[in-house]
């Protein structure tokens, strides 16, 4: 297994900019990129900085959504694609080329496969939606989400506010994100330690989604301090 590892400090904002340096260095490598961004709250930091430097300073890319939750209104202010909105695609003016619509029950496989794939990874090592047990094959497709799933996204979801919190999904496959030229992952926290070292230094397996990624052919892993607490042991 080859890949690049680039540690940050536990400090959110030298997260943001070593992140946002990898970013802009893989975006340089193709034309008229289409990336795949995460959402939740590990890539904020790396919004933030991109935002800050500006659309001036950042080579430009189309953007396809990874997952989105079932059966939200339009414009509701959980989606995923309104939080990219109002983080990141609003503000840099970045086109959006392939997204899910919520309250839709089927979904198409998106045509092109993503020149990059910025992930994120869950407490139980899902990537995107792709839950423990997905096979690493998987395509676009509505999924359950998991008790453990639920209750770390549950967190910060007001039912008062937000109606009741979603049981499903729709994801893009871990083939497809798989089939990503350049895959960065990004890792924050001490809550993540124990599942990025089953990912990395364990085998690949499909109880351990994100251990597929083992094989990816430009991987480069964003992580902080405590994230990385496990692995480096
Ligand atoms: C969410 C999303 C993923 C995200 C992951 C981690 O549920 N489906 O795309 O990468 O879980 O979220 P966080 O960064 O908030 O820990």
């Amino acid at each position: 297994m080859k890949y690049t590892l680039v540690e940050t400090s536990d400090d959110e904002k030298d997260f943001g900019r070593k992140a946002a340096d990898v970013f802009r260095q893989s975006l340089m490598k193709y034309a008229d990129p289409y990336v795949a961004l995460p959402t939740g709250k590990t890539p904020l930091p790396l919004y933030r900085q991109l935002v800050e430097d500006g659309a001036e300073n950042l080579p430009s890319f189309s953007y396809g959504q990874i997952d989105e939750y079932l059966g939200l209104p339009a414009h509701h202010p959980k989606l995923f694609l309104e939080e990219m909105k109002v983080h990141l695609l609003g503000p840099l003016g970045i086109k959006i080329s392939s997204s899910f619509n919520s309250a839709a029950l089927s979904f198409d496989t998106p045509e092109r496969d993503f020149d990059i794939a910025v992930l994120g990874i869950g407490r139980n090592g899902h990537v995107g939606f792709n839950e423990p047990g997905s096979d690493f094959n998987s395509v676009t497709r509505i999924v359950a989400l998991s008790a453990k799933t639920i209750e770390d996204n549950k967190t910060d979801w007001n039912e008062a506010l937000y109606g009741a919190f979603p049981t499903h999904a729709v994801t893009r496959g871990l083939g497809e994100l798989r089939s990503a030229k350049s895959t960065i992952l990004l890792v924050r926290g001490q809550a993540k330690a124990e599942i990025l070292a089953q990912a990395f230094a364990g085998p690949q397996c499909e109880f351990v989604p994100a251990s597929c990624l083992q094989a990816q052919p430009d991987l480069t892993i964003v992580a902080d301090h405590s994230a990385l607490s496990i692995l480096r042991l």
